[in-house]
């Protein structure tokens, strides 16, 4: 059975959308950020702390392969920056699995990532009227990269669970 892989920028909804997925399909929902957090034993921001941005880029790479070879079915939830790096996006195409594309406005991410900041390392000490600024132009920045995806649910002014059944209806 192929595997569900989910991506989108930072506060698209990647983890809760994944969660409901998962309870409705029974299929096992797998966060890549909580993968390598457990492995390394520390949290996203303290690699980041600690070893900075290119060795997390490193561990998730490795985790996201990692996955992709245990043979049970999974529904996978990548962070926003993982098709962006060490090739990944090639990795969205492969025939033994479903990616999909969260896309989310630049508004609706903006108004989401506001409040919901400080465990995001590449966001965290920002203040409010930079970053709609960054969020712009970083979205413009990694489109290129989630445009590789096989299929794509705009989640703007949809529920999870109205999103959920979008998912549904595009690996039908
Ligand atoms: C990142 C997104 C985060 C996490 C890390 C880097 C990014 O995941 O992987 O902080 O580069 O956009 P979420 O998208 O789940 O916040």
């Amino acid at each position: 059975m192929k595997k569900i892989v989910l991506l989108g920028y930072m506060g698209c909804g990647k983890s809760t959308i994944a969660q409901n997925l998962s309870k409705i399909t029974e299929i096992p929902f797998l966060d890549l950020d909580v993968c390598i957090e457990k492995k390394a034993n520390l949290s996203i921001k303290e690699i980041f702390e600690q070893f900075g941005e290119i060795h997390f880029r490193k561990l998730e790479h490795e985790m996201f392969l990692e996955l992709l070879q245990s043979p049970e079915k999974s529904i996978i939830g990548l962070g926003g920056g993982t098709p962006c790096y060490a090739n990944n996006h090639l990795l969205l195409q492969r025939d033994d699995l479903d990616s999909i594309y969260l896309k989310a406005s630049i508004d609706t991410l903006y108004n989401r990532l506001v409040h919901n900041k400080s465990k995001r390392p590449l966001i965290a000490n920002m203040e409010e009227d930079e970053m709609r600024e960054f969020i712009a132009k970083h979205l413009f920045d990694r489109s290129f990269y989630y445009n590789h995806a096989q299929h794509k649910v705009v989640v703007d002014n949809r529920t999870v669970e109205e999103t959920v059944q979008d998912i549904l209806a595009v690996l039908a």
